[in-house]
């Protein structure tokens, strides 16, 4: 009985530890043209219902681009957004990983995304890479599947290394 419990333990932390954490899919196909047009669109589980309001809600002054769409089209994507937010969504990813009572203003401040990327500030800079928000070149299924399992074979081993993969 007892050797037949620690088997199950190990078969559940084996598990849990090799599948790497997963965002809902988006589906919403207005939400993927408009916001994953210039960066993958991202998902809205990172980011609280206030956050993503000011964001949605200033396209023209859009980190610098000038990302404006119709008032109608805004509605749309502001909805998906708000009910996703990482204070509002009950996934797992919203509720356990992202939710943070922190002041946040962007994906790349949030704790969780501070913590799971140290040591990667070189990786960050590599010319494939070109800027942390390019989530895809080193998470390349995180769009499709959601997944966040990273490849970053094309990087030189040392600079992978320190980014902790
Ligand atoms: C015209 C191009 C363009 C479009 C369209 C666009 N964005 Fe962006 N977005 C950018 C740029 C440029 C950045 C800054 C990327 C960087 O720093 O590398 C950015 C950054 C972001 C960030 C910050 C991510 C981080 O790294 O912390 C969020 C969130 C975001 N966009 C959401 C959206 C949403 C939601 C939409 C759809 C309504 C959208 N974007 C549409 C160009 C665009
Ligand atoms: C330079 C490559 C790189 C870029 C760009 C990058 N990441 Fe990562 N990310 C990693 C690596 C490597 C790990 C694994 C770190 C570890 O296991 O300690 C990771 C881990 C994660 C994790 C945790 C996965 C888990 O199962 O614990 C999440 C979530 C994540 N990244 C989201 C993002 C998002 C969102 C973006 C874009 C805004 C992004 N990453 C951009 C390399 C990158």
């Amino acid at each position: 009985m007892r050797i037949l419990n620690i088997a199950a333990i190990l078969v559940i932390v084996t598990a849990t530890g090799v599948r790497a954490e997963t965002f809902p899919v988006i589906t919403d196909q207005t939400v993927l043209s408009e916001c994953g047009d210039c960066h993958m669109a991202f998902p809205p589980e990172t980011l609280p219902k206030a956050l993503w309001q000011k964001i949605i809600r200033n396209l023209s002054d859009h980190f610098g681009e000038d990302a404006s769409i119709d008032d109608a089209t805004v509605a749309v994507i502001l909805d998906y957004h708000v009910k996703n937010a990482s204070d509002v969504s009950q996934t797992r990813a919203a509720k356990v990983k992202w939710r943070t009572t922190r002041p946040v203003t962007r994906i790349l401040d949030a704790p969780r995304f501070i913590d799971k990327h140290r040591g990667c500030d070189a990786a960050f800079k590599n010319p494939q890479v070109k800027s942390p928000s390019n989530c895809l070149a080193c998470h390349p299924d995180m769009q499709r599947t959601g997944s966040t399992k990273e490849n970053l074979s094309f990087l030189p081993a040392s600079v992978r290394r320190q980014c902790g993969d």
